[in-house]
């Protein structure tokens, strides 16, 4: 084969052999820079997808197209007030209610009659009153037990006081042989949960008393079904500053009194494990309750050199805040119960001023506390 041919194929064979290389190089690098891009799309964090929604930048990214339970959190303007309000505050010794003079009470023996249950159980008389929304709870709970027990004599001793009625009992605990300078049954004025209409306190019209036990043991075992923890018991009382109250019940919703339940936790430590280790931007808690119903809590704190707090919230979910009457909301999001963006919005009623008086609304038997 003449050397110039030979010359010439070597030159074409090294031209292609670079045009290969110069196309591998190209191949390569489109082919990282689509992977790198995809990895990216897939890799983008869920915290910053809710932050970017905070901020009121509100395009999902591709990931949010292709799974469509994902949620989508924009913010919320709340009345930063609105801390005060909602199933969940904290009221105790360290942080008081400030009543709005505007809670949503209902008379529990009205409502009995109203709703067909006046024979299996009553309160003291017509004047003992609770929060409309804790009513319901609170009697199906009590149905449900008449059903199995067939036992009518539950009453309900204690519920709603004003802030005078908590003085007048506190004075009296006070100046009775009970108060032995330990662990008190009766709290100060301002700070007592039935100021909040959130609480109430069982006895039995036989005894005059109300243990937990023998039949009444299925009402403490059971009461988280209903959204109920029994607020003081003997383990908790460091915490609580409160002897053992096996009648006083506090209303918190059915997540939040089954996780508190079933993790034996106090509403103190509840709001505390809350606030640290399941704030907006960090893991939010994960409940399910016995129903296998899901729920998805998380904390916001609240912005209080403001008027306003930009609350993150889920879109296209049922969602309810709630103050927790320290430094912030709780949200709460029902993630069995989509809704359509726009309707969902199950704000808490956050009053128009914290500092409006109560009013006395019942002289009743001071036994309950
Ligand atoms: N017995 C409870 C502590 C109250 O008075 O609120
Ligand atoms: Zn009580």
């Amino acid at each position: 084969m003449p050397k110039n041919i030979s010359k010439d194929k070597s030159i074409r064979r090294a031209k292609t052999m670079a045009e290969l290389a110069v196309c591998a190089v190209f191949i390569g690098t489109a082919v990282y820079l689509g992977k790198s891009c995809a990895d990216k799309a897939r890799s983008v964090p869920m915290l910053e997808v809710r932050k970017t929604m905070v901020e009121d930048v509100t395009i999902p990214d591709a990931s949010d197209a292709v799974d469509p339970d994902k949620i989508i959190f924009a913010s919320s303007s709340v009345d930063t007030k609105s801390k005060f309000y909602g199933d969940l505050i904290l009221v105790n010794n360290d942080y008081p209610y400030y009543s709005s003079g505007e809670e949503d009470l209902v008379s529990i023996m009205t409502l009995n009659d109203e709703t067909g249950r006046s024979e299996i159980f009553t309160a003291v008389d017509y004047d003992y009153t609770i929060l409309r929304n804790v009513y319901e709870p609170m009697a199906q709970m009590i149905e449900d037990f008449y059903n199995i027990y067939y036992n009518d004599t539950l009453i309900i001793y204690g519920s709603y006081r004003s802030t005078d009625f908590q003085e007048e009992l506190y004075n009296q605990f006070t100046a009775s042989s009970e108060d032995d300078g330990e662990a008190p049954i009766v709290a100060k004025p301002g700070h007592s949960e039935h100021e909040t209409g959130l609480a109430f306190d069982f006895s039995e019209t036989v005894n005059l008393d109300y243990q937990g036990t023998g039949d009444f043991a299925w009402i403490n075992e059971n009461c988280y079904k209903y959204g109920f923890v029994e607020r003081y018991t003997e383990d908790k009382e460091g915490i609580t500053e409160y002897r053992k109250e096996p009648w006083h019940f506090r209303y918190v919703g059915i997540p939040h009194a089954t996780y508190m339940t079933k993790n034996d936790l106090c509403l103190e430590e509840y709001i505390d494990l809350l606030r640290n280790d399941h704030p907006y931007e960090g893991e939010h808690l994960e409940i399910t309750d016995d129903e296998g119903a899901s729920y998805e809590v998380y904390f916001y704190p609240s912005d209080d050199g403001a008027e306003t707090t930009n609350v993150p919230v889920p879109t296209g979910y049922r969602y309810e805040i709630s103050g927790n009457n320290v430094d912030g909301f709780i949200v709460t999001v029902h993630k069995d119960e989509k809704v359509n963006t726009g309707e969902e919005n199950i704000t808490p009623t956050a009053p128009a001023t914290t500092e409006a008086e109560t009013e006395a609304v019942t002289d009743a038997d001071t036994s309950g506390v």
